[in-house]
């Protein structure tokens, strides 16, 4: 029998060459089925709405109901396939998700950094490139029956506390900051072809879902309990940009209750909310089982048809999991739900499928439709990746300075930790098959020779039968670099932390291979979460700190490069670094972002968090030195309000007024910044531009909002002049506490790094309006 093997798989190894890398039938519409070919449905000619019209006029209520699922039927009548929904492209073309297959022509894609460590790059235009490249990834492995069209990326949840286990897998804590990924990465995924799609992005997981598994209370029984505040100002403010801004193609709704309601069967959420106010052209997708997890796991209905049925009225279109196939018709049946609705279901997910190019017949005539196996892991895709990890990775301490390195001084280098040597941990969750790695080890080995020592068997580090080799080789070294952290046995998807120290023994190891070292010490963390490192901020035997996140494939050598200098550090961290006495202070199932004196309640993210921290959202050095000046901004900016029978511009004038009142139009302050690299060395500087209201709005409104930041690089003794403009209704309103958005008048200021700027907002009214 297995002779017959070889001459076989070189027999369609031959066949795929000849094919031209196409391997993939048309999904449906095929030119050579006559019998569907001429069907409206499949003319690209006619409009997307017209079409999808024709086809579900076409199918019997059994065949729309298995269309309802992520594995969804095929309807072979009509000439159409079987499609897999559920693919993953977190930071790169991942393997989780039935979608996508590694193996064969298409072995590997390219891992870029975990999205934590791209966030802390502050680079609009590193997020979209990222996007770009893993969609060419992604269209390469459909073409050749690898993958799906369908990516249910970016995670944009608020990094709320600490803890969370799949914090990594999110741009931080910071709601415009998360946005402004979430619509840079969606665009660059989707791309910006009109209506056509590239490949279709998901912005997940709708809302308020940043809870795991955190002392007993798991994801799929918790109800969040948050106010309409923090909704508004918090929660949902990267959802709304991802479909505003990015014009996503879908939302995924998640498995925790909102006030006591499945956010997957909450209406307000999901039909007026995501596809009424923000307008979503696309389709809402269930978390992998949630219409399930809210039947089984929260008893939320008393039968499954009522389950589907709620789901479905809600605004759910399609279904991670069997529920909908399986409880639907019958809910359709005893009356809970119309036809028509399926028939609103099916419509946003065809929809989405046409945009997608699948109807229009063979694949190779599709825009994207000649990208293949010499598309993916190219040399300029992995450089990418190696880019975005030089980007993103935090200088935290440079004392001395004793960073960088030098070759010429620094020849033998003790390279210890139980990270030291890794790979896999690198590419963090929802990651794929990696192009190839280049470990911390393996990194610094390009420039200085090493002694190799792991200190700890593995990050849970539970006992010093190591540190004996680990302490012998900082002795003997020029320098020593340790690689700690953390790795996904502490962190993940299901896994919050207890705690935010380094686990085990690992502190101890660092404070006494730092105390032998003959050469200075650097500590290089690898996490999702931000880490208590309180006592290597203090040890003046560690002279340097970075903080890698999970660096993706290239993650060695862009932690080596900066090391010794090829490369100079501008990442800043996009999460509060808190002392570990922070979350002995508050349960995880406290959703509130706001403190709260009286409840001896600290609050959360640095909007709302006035005590202590390791580091500072934001926080980050470099190589060279920047000082910012203004050069020019407003000191009064007038806002044309409606007017008011009770109202005129002298008595709101210490008020705030509604957004929906203001003609917000494009009105925009403008500040010129000067950035002067004062240093000797060239660099990128990442502006950051916080606001804060007037005083007077303090049970209101943060300390202080992100409002705009902007990345340059300015070579040593340089100035560049960076131009920002800071939308006035969108990033100066405050929310109150019924969840209205306002704008507070009175005396702003906005603060860039040291340099301070106050201006007077003021309302005028165009006249009065009867209300
Ligand atoms: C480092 O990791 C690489 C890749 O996994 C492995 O081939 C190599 O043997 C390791 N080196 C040491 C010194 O453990
Ligand atoms: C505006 O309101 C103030 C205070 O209520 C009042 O004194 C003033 O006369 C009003 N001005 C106009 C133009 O109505
Ligand atoms: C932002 O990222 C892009 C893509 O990697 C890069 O070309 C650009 O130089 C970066 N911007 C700065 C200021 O570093």
């Amino acid at each position: 029998m297995a002779s017959i093997f070889p001459p076989l798989t070189t027999i369609i190894f031959l066949l795929v060459l000849l094919r031209g890398g196409q391997a993939r039938d048309p999904f449906a519409c095929d030119p050579k089925n006559a019998g569907t070919r001429s069907l409206p449905f499949c003319k690209a000619s006619l409009g997307i709405a017209e079409r999808v019209k024709d086809l579900i006029g076409r199918l019997a209520v059994e065949e729309k109901v298995r269309l309802l699922v992520n594995n969804a039927a095929a309807v072979p009548r009509l000439g159409i396939k079987g499609y897999e929904w559920w693919s993953e492209a977190l930071h790169g073309v991942s393997n989780v998700g039935p979608g996508t297959k590694f193996g064969g022509r298409f072995p590997a894609a390219t891992s870029f950094p975990q999205v934590i460590t791209t966030a802390a790059a502050f680079n609009a235009s590193l997020w979209e490139a990222l996007g770009r490249v893993a969609s060419d990834e992604a269209r390469a492995m459909y073409n050749g029956g690898s993958s799906g069209l369908t990516y249910w990326s970016p995670n944009v949840n608020i990094f709320r506390d600490p803890r969370w286990g799949r914090g990594q897998e999110t741009p931080g804590e910071d709601p415009i900051l998360a946005g402004k990924y979430a619509a840079s990465y969606v665009r660059g995924l989707q791309g910006t072809d009109g209506n056509r799609l590239k490949v279709a992005a998901s912005c997940k997981h709708f809302t308020a879902y940043d809870l795991d598994n955190w002392k007993g209370v798991d994801r799929f029984h918790f109800n969040a309990e948050v106010s309409k505040q923090d909704i508004e100002d918090t929660f949902n403010v990267p959802f709304r940009m991802c479909v505003k801004e990015g014009k996503v193609a879908s939302v995924m709704c998640s498995y925790n209750q909102v006030n006591g309601v499945p956010t997957c069967a909450d209406p307000v959420l999901l039909k007026r909310t995501v596809r009424g106010l923000w307008g979503l052209n696309g389709y809402i997708v269930s978390d992998c089982d949630s219409v399930g997890v809210f039947y089984n796991a929260q008893h939320y209905t008393s039968t499954p048809e009522e389950a589907a049925a709620d789901a479905i009225k809600a605004g759910l279109d399609l279904d991670c999991g069997p529920f909908l196939a399986q409880h639907t018709q019958n809910a359709v049946r005893k009356g809970l739900l119309r036809e028509a609705d399926v028939d609103g279901a099916l419509a946003n997910t065809l929809t989405v499928q046409m945009r997608l190019g699948m109807y229009d017949g063979d694949p190779s005539g599709h825009p994207y439709g000649n990208l293949g196996p010499s598309d993916v892991c190219t040399p300029s895709h992995q450089e990418l990746a190696l880019e975005a990890a030089r980007q993103g990775i935090v200088l935290l301490k440079n004392k001395g300075p004793s960073l960088p390195l030098s070759t010429r001084r620094h020849r033998t280098l003790a390279v210890i930790g139980p990270n030291s040597n890794v790979t896999v941990t690198m590419i963090g969750n929802y990651a794929g098959i990696a192009c190839g790695y280049t470990s911390p080890l393996q990194g610094i080995a390009k420039y200085a020779n090493t002694i190799h020592e792991l200190g700890c068997a593995n990050v849970a580090c539970t006992d010093d039968k190591l540190f004996g080799r680990a302490i012998n080789a900082a002795q003997q070294a020029d320098a020593t670099v340790l690689v700690m952290g953390l790795d996904q046995s502490i962190e993940a998807e299901t896994v919050d932390r207890a705690g935010l120290l380094l686990p085990g023994r690992q502190q101890d190891l660092a404070s006494k291979v730092a105390a032998a070292s003959k050469g200075p010490t650097i500590l290089v963390i690898m996490s999702g979460g931000p880490v208590d490192i309180s006592f290597a901020k203090n040890d003046p035997g560690i002279q340097g700190i970075l903080w890698a996140g999970y660096p993706g494939q290239a993650g060695g050598a862009a932690i080596a490069d900066i090391v010794f200098g090829t490369s100079n550090p501008g990442g800043k961290v996009p999460m509060t670094w808190y002392p570990q006495e922070y979350v002995e202070k508050l349960a995880m199932t406290n959703m509130a972002m706001r403190s709260s004196r009286s409840k001896g309640y600290p609050g959360r993210t640095y909007r709302f968090y006035n005590g202590p921290v390791v580091y500072p959202f934001g926080y980050g050095l470099s190589y060279t030195h920047f000082v910012h000046t203004l050069a020019s901004a407003p000191k009064v900016v007038s806002i044309p309000v409606d007017g008011h029978r009770h109202g005129n511009s002298s008595n709101i004038a210490n008020k705030a007024i509604k957004v929906t009142h203001a003609r917000c139009g494009k009105l925009s302050i403008s500040l010129h910044v000067d950035v002067k690299n004062v240093g000797s060395r060239d660099g990128t500087h990442t502006l950051l531009v916080f606001s804060a209201p007037p005083a007077g709005n303090g049970h209101w409104a943060p300390h202080k909002q992100l409002v705009a930041f902007h990345k340059v690089h300015v070579p040593a003794k340089a100035q560049h002049r960076v131009r920002i403009n800071i939308h006035v209704c969108k990033l100066l309103s405050v929310v109150d506490a019924s969840g209205t958005r306002r704008i507070p008048m009175g005396l702003h200021s906005l603060h860039i790094g040291d340099v301070k700027h106050s201006f007077a907002l003021q309302a005028h009214t165009l006249g009065i309006i009867k209300s």
